[in-house]
């Protein structure tokens, strides 16, 4: 079997990038992850990497002269990795339209939310303001629009009394943990397409 080979982007602790790779330790899994780079060099996840022996980069978008200079150098170092996939886990930039359009159909995020409902930041934070009973995450492909892709996968959790942002999210997260590796299953597999 062929497996197609996956880049994973992160800013930090890297919890879904660790569920990613754990997936793909399985024979039969159809991707394998072959690099993970980060915008922040102090980013735990680069760590967890690395100890498994998957190469890792950082590069901070600081230090170039413009947003497309430094997602060009992104693009280079996953090219570098012979990248086919593209794994956003965590990642706290919003990217540019070329990088996009370069990886569109071939680059999928996890957001703690049910898009279309509360896309953008502190969404924990923002349903249990609102008062809702139900959140959620969603697996979606990246277009040029924040949190706007469609969709691969999403689950559901409830919104239980008592529940603080934490709360929320940790029962979210463990979500995140099952439906991203089965949304990349799908990508890789050819069973979902953009
Ligand atoms: C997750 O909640 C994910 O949905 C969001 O950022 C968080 C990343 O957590 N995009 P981790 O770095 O994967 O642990």
């Amino acid at each position: 079997m062929s497996r197609r080979k996956v880049g994973i982007l992160i800013s930090g602790r890297g919890s879904n990038m660790s569920a990613l790779i754990e997936a793909a330790k399985a024979p039969d899994y159809p991707a394998e992850i072959v690099g993970v780079l980060s915008n922040r060099a102090a980013a735990p996840g680069l760590r967890t990497a690395a100890a498994q022996g998957i190469a890792t980069a950082s590069l901070a978008q600081s230090k170039f002269p413009t947003r497309e200079m430094f997602e060009d150098t992104m693009t280079q170092v996953l090219e570098s990795w012979e990248v086919e996939i593209v794994c956003l886990a965590g990642f706290m930039r919003i990217l540019g339209a070329d990088f996009v359009n370069h990886w569109r159909g071939r680059m999928i995020n996890i957001h703690p939310s049910l898009l279309p409902d509360y896309r953008g930041l502190h969404t924990h934070e923002r349903v249990l303001a609102d008062g809702r009973t139900e959140h959620g995450c969603t697996v979606h492909f990246v277009t040029p629009g924040l949190d706007e892709g469609p969709a691969i996968l999403q689950a559901r959790v409830p919104v239980l009394p008592g529940d603080t942002p934490d709360s929320l999210a940790a029962r979210v997260l463990v979500e995140e943990h099952r439906i991203y590796p089965e949304a990349l299953r799908l990508l890789a597999s050819g069973k979902v397409a953009l």
